[in-house]
């Protein structure tokens, strides 16, 4: 049995994970789900976007599945990041069949530092503007690139790729490169390579195939893993994991989209492999395997699909579309 934490949170969150745990219903799985409240709603409900009995749910839980918060996101997930040390964002960047791709032959994956960067909320006003503190330690680098070297071994993958902007960020990110090459030293197995993000932004479009893991500070990170989901579909269809040593946080990188809120558009792909991400995690290869099968079989049919993939079928119409293909091969 695994204690599965499941926080819906806003708009779309709340219906792609309905549509997921429907799915998840056809696997043959002792899944307990304890749900937790964090998000606008919560917020105007209690006062907090993120109550504590959330946090304990979520420490407590073998692993949480997360949908998406909205406008109180920085206090809900970058908070549960750093407060739970999920020092890993894992975020795939993978072609799949029948989609409306940029491109059909990517598989390379960003490892994005998770906790610390231009993400630790320490900005002021000073008199002439504000300011932003963006914040590298050492151990975080060390922590971070160590995970990429192994996550390439672990994976068959052969090179790693740092991306920074060592050239102006001398001090920041000048310590990152640094402790890029030497943990690499501990690697030589593995190709290595690194490039500054304006440059990398480029190759995405121009070369993207020529990635294999890249790994790189939080807001770089950020902004290439939605840059990456532009290159493979968009945003319904890229799946994140936030890794840290006792927890781990499985969510769609989209957000709770106001704009198709509420209508059944969106598009479940991405909060499932999500739900794959995790059973990988959770060590149920034959489970992830039997979902991620059954998602690539109603993606390469195309029939039924969410109408941001070109089709007219709604979120739930979508799951169990998915649900009859893992029941068909179980
Ligand atoms: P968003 O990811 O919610 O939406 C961006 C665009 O992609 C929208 O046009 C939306 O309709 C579309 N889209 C996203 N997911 C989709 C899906 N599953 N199916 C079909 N179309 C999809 O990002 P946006 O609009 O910048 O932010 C909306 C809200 O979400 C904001 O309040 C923001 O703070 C929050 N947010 C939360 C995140 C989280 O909880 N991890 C991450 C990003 C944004
Ligand atoms: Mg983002």
């Amino acid at each position: 049995m695994y204690k599965i934490a499941i926080v819906p949170g806003d708009g779309i969150g709340k219906e792609v994970m309905s549509a997921t745990l429907e799915v998840l219903d056809g696997l043959n799985l002792d899944l307990k789900y304890e749900y937790g409240e964090a998000g606008d709603e919560c917020f105007k409900k209690n006062g907090v976007a993120l109550l504590d009995e959330t946090i304990n749910i979520i420490r407590n839980s073998d692993a949480c599945l997360f949908g998406a918060a909205g406008e109180t996101a920085a206090d809900v997930i970058v908070k549960l990041r750093q407060i739970m040390n999920l020092f890993v964002n894992l975020r795939p960047i993978k072609s799949y069949p029948g989609t409306d791709s940029l491109f059909n032959d990517l598989d390379f994956i960003i490892v994005r530092e998770n906790t610390e960067g231009m993400y630790v909320g320490k900005e002021e006003y000073i008199e002439e503007g504000a300011i932003a503190k963006r914040i590298i330690t050492r151990e975080a680098s060390e922590r971070i690139c160590n995970f990429a070297f192994k996550y390439a071994r672990d994976n068959n993958k052969k090179k790693v790729t740092a991306v920074h902007k060592a050239n102006v960020l001398k001090k920041t990110d000048g310590l990152f490169k640094k402790v890029f090459y030497e943990v690499a030293n501990e690697y030589p197995d593995i190709e290595t390579e690194d490039y500054y993000v304006d440059a990398t932004a480029m190759y995405f479009l121009t070369r993207p195939q020529s990635f294999d893991v890249i790994v790189t500070t939080n807001l770089f990170g950020d902004i290439l893993s939605d840059e990456g989901a532009g290159l493979v579909g968009g945003l319904g269809l890229t799946p994140s994991g936030n890794i840290g040593k006792s927890n781990a946080l499985f969510e769609p990188v989209h957000g709770s989209a106001p704009d198709i809120a509420g209508k059944c558009l969106a598009n479940p792909t991405a909060m499932l492999l999500s739900a794959v991400m995790m059973l990988k995690y959770l060590n149920e290869q034959k489970s992830a395997k039997l979902l991620n099968d059954a998602i690539y079989n109603v993606l390469n049919e195309g029939k039924c699909l969410t109408p941001d993939m070109g089709a007219n079928s709604s979120t739930m119409e979508m799951a169990k579309e998915i649900k009859n293909k893992l029941l068909e091969k179980s």
